[in-house]
């Protein structure tokens, strides 16, 4: 029964895909991993429309959107209540959906929001659970282009109606997921659908499956460097899960909100580039400095993350606290991150770099990324060295 239930969920969330593909006008939703900018990690339920509306300016002025950054979204705490046709209208925060989207696409842009399978989202606002078509409807009429789907308030439901049975739970989870997705599609309107279950039952396998084209793989990033550190450990090994329309989600960038130093911004930066993460700024953009705004668009990190071969690193190996990073990009060439995990303040020199088992082929010329200077053909006995938290960010080309 419970493989049944599976795979008809497996074939309901297939079926629009088959038909999305024989249509070959329309472009791949998410072919690189989206760029953009999220109100959360930053204004969490404080964001109102003039921030968003800011938002969208400063993604302009600053350079932002012409580096890649185009989605301006909408995290929780938008929603108000639905009236009597159960029709969802915003909060006082948000005062024209509409406005705002056409305000944001005039910019070259485009708008996200969020919500959950839920009856409440995290900060307990309204969920779309029972409402899936009339959200989807409400939100393809005011020009909504992302969404965000979190599991959240669901989480009570499984509780309630599967306790303890957590095959049970993972199907009727999945069955949200893919509620959503067809509701989407039946919008009409190309709409990125983003998962946010923080892994759970490993979503890397069945998030495409039910629509997903992205997905969190961890729980929320803070803005310190052991929450960088670790999601780049969970996300060892998955890698062959990513490709485009289909990409891992490390969570949103935490660069630039003021607690990590620069050398951990570029880390981080850098790290996510190498994941072919979605690159979703988190920071107050009215507080820019311009050696933040230079690390999130710096264009040969931004064009590692967005290579169009979409494939994601994977650790090639580590010495003490030095992490290597591989990734193959789309032009032959190779893009090698040497990373400094460690917490001694001193230097950590000599490093060996062991070129071959990183994938790197003889004869290839190296570029230092981060300080923008060529190398030429450098050996195996070339040494690296390293400060706390920092990384060498090396693109090979033939
Ligand atoms: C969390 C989610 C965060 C943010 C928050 C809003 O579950 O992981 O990224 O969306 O909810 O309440």
């Amino acid at each position: 029964m419970r493989r049944l239930a599976l795979s008809l969920i497996g074939l309901l969330a297939l079926l629009p895909l088959a038909s999305a593909q024989t249509s070959a006008a329309k472009p791949m939703l998410a072919a690189t991993p989206p760029m953009g900018w999220n109100s959360w990690n930053w204004f969490a339920g404080k964001v109102t429309q003039d921030d968003v509306k800011q938002a969208a300016d400063l993604v302009v002025s600053t350079g932002m959107r012409d580096a890649g950054y185009v989605y301006i979204n909408i995290d929780d705490t938008w929603q108000g209540k639905r009236d009597a046709s159960g029709v969802l209208h915003p909060n006082e925060k948000f005062p024209d959906m509409k406005g705002l989207a056409d305000y944001v696409h005039s910019k070259g842009l485009k708008l996200g929001i969020y919500s959950s399978p839920g009856d409440l989202t995290c900060a307990k606002f309204e969920g779309s659970l029972g409402h899936e078509q009339q959200d989807a409807d409400l939100y393809a009429s005011w020009g909504i282009d992302y969404l965000k789907y979190d599991l959240c308030g669901f989480r009570t439901k499984l509780d309630a109606e599967a306790p303890g049975d957590k095959l049970k739970q993972n199907v009727m989870m999945r069955d949200a997921y893919v509620k959503m997705h067809q509701a989407l599609l039946k919008t009409g309107r190309p709409i990125v659908y983003s998962l946010c279950q923080y892994g759970f039952d490993s979503v890397w396998q069945w998030g495409p499956e039910v629509g997903g084209n992205l997905w969190r793989t961890t729980g929320d990033v803070r803005d310190n460097f052991p929450s960088i550190a670790l999601i780049a450990e969970t996300n060892v090994g998955l890698g062959k899960y990513a490709g485009p329309g289909h990409w891992n989600d490390p969570d949103m960038l935490e660069v630039g909100n003021g607690k990590l130093t620069m050398d951990e911004n570029r880390t981080h930066m850098g790290m996510w580039a190498m994941l072919a993460a979605p690159l979703l700024a988190g920071n107050n953009l009215t507080k820019l400095t311009p050696e933040v705004t230079g690390v999130l668009t710096n264009r040969e990190v931004v064009a590692i993350d967005q290579d169009s071969l979409g494939k994601q690193a994977e650790r090639v190996y580590q010495e003490g606290p030095v992490q290597i990073w591989s990734r193959p990009l789309a032009d032959g060439g190779r893009a090698l991150a040497v990373i400094n995990f460690g917490e001694d303040t001193t230097f950590l020199r000599g490093i060996p770099l062991h070129l071959k088992e990183a994938g790197v082929t003889s004869g290839m010329k190296a570029r230092d990324v981060w300080a923008a200077k060529d190398l030429g053909a450098i050996k195996d006995d070339y040494k690296v060295a390293l400060k706390r938290h920092e990384m060498l960010l090396l693109r090979f080309s033939k």
